[in-house]
């Protein structure tokens, strides 16, 4: 059996290929099997992952057990951390955020994002015949995606590196090939980085209590529903699934949707005449390279899942890029196709009751980036020798350095 971990080694190509191929072979052997990690479950088919992520009664999102007893500012926080809990408090949770974070404030970041990708673009150094090379994801994509949820929460501009600080920290923080639960080492580091990030956001907090202002941690404090509204911890813990959810999976698509173009030149030229299928190539790149490859559960009561018998307490791994290779759901799935009409029965962003929350987000800064991309420069290359890497767990899967080569448009339009 392919060791997951030793795949982290690879070049990126020569990965992606291994990392799909190992898939493949699983879910031809069987859509659901026990791991040789104890206590593990893996889940490689659609049908069979679609009905644990439907199914929370019987596999919970709830790991707060893993949490030691002395840590209880990563406790605290973690209560804020909506995802990692089941209904009734999920529900009540997740509404207040709801009531927050709305439509109108996801539409209203629109223009924040047009205007921050033009800067960042702006500081691409060309030469006089206007040719350049630029790290898509580390200077394009990755400050892009940190600086808008850093403006979304009313984070002072001098600060904006912490969220890409903390992300980064909080991402890396499992071992590779590591399928079952965190060790309790793993979650004492996170501590620490936890206490430091929190003492700073309190601050902030306390501030916006004093001084509300136009930005999501003001509207958090003022959320209530039924009586009840969020307390200074909980606001913590929002930030920070909003850090580690909302930053690095969507400059890791940009940086997807880059490498997916280059790679079809013919789909390339069409969107380039036509922009309006930004949005169709957003859906196909989710389906085909999701950024987050992975999801669990674990199961809180017996369950028959795909023929089998899964344990009570049993960690239930969702394979969710293998879900989107089921030839069953997606015929010929290995092949990189924005026409293929039915995308958006992907899982990237996961289904049921812990559906990702900023899925709008997420399209609406790749197809602007995208565009921002398109408008400026009328050759974009992605350099393949040019020292491309990909996020080292094996639960991500994508790019977080993407060297170009660009070349700026002549007559701007
Ligand atoms: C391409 C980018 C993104 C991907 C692939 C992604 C993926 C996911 C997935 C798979 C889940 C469900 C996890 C589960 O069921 O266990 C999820 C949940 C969540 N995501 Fe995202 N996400 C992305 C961007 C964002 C952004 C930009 C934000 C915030 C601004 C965000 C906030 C959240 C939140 C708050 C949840 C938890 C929802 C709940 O438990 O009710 N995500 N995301």
């Amino acid at each position: 059996m392919t060791d997951l971990a030793a795949l982290t080694g690879l070049p990126f190509d020569l990965r992606t290929k291994a990392f799909l191929d190992y898939l493949d072979r699983r879910r031809a052997q069987s859509a659901v099997v026990r791991s040789d990690q104890p206590g593990v479950w893996e889940v490689f088919g659609y049908d069979e992952t679609v009905q644990v992520l439907g199914d929370h009664e019987t596999f919970s999102n709830d790991m707060n057990d893993l949490i030691p007893e002395d840590e209880r500012e990563l406790a605290s926080a973690a209560q804020g951390n909506f995802l990692g809990i089941d209904p009734p408090r999920h529900t009540q949770m997740r509404e207040l955020v709801r009531r927050a974070f709305t439509p109108r404030v996801v539409a209203d970041l629109e223009p924040v994002v047009e205007r921050t990708a033009e800067q960042l673009l702006d500081e691409v150094e060309l030469s006089a015949d206007g040719s350049g090379t630029v790290d898509l994801v580390a200077g394009f994509a990755s400050p892009l995606t940190a600086r808008v949820i850093a403006k979304l929460f009313g984070i002072p501009e001098q600060d904006h590196v912490l969220f890409t600080i903390w992300a980064d920290a909080l991402l890396g923080a499992r071992p590779a090939g590591e399928l079952g639960k965190a060790d309790e080492s793993a979650v004492r580091e996170l501590g620490d980085l936890v206490r430091s990030a929190s003492a700073y956001l309190l601050d902030l907090i306390h501030e916006r209590r004093a001084h509300p202002r136009d930005d999501l941690i003001s509207a958090l404090a003022q959320a209530e529903v039924d009586g009840r509204s969020l307390g200074d911890h909980e606001i913590v813990g929002v930030i920070g699934m909003f850090v580690i959810a909302g930053h690095l999976p969507s400059s890791v698509l940009i940086g997807s949707t880059v490498m997916a173009l280059d790679t079809h030149p013919d789909t390339f030229a069409e969107v380039r005449a036509d922009h309006g299928l930004l949005p169709q190539v957003v859906e196909e790149v989710l389906r085909w390279r999701p950024p987050l490859v992975r999801d669990q559960r674990v199961a809180a009561r017996e369950a028959e899942l795909g023929g089998e018998r899964i344990p009570a307490g049993a960690m239930v791994c969702l394979w969710l890029a293998s879900a989107h290779r089921d030839a069953a759901r997606f015929p010929q799935a290995d092949a990189f196709d924005i026409h293929r009409g039915n995308q958006t029965r992907h899982i990237a962003f996961g289904r049921g009751i812990h559906f990702c929350l900023g899925a709008p987000l997420a399209r609406m800064e790749t197809r602007i980036a995208l565009s921002a991309l398109l408008r400026r420069f009328d050759r974009v290359e992605v350099l393949r020798d040019g020292g491309i890497q990909f996020h080292p767990s094996i639960g991500v899967l994508g790019p977080v350095r993407l060297p170009a080569a660009v070349h700026a448009r002549t007559s701007s339009a």
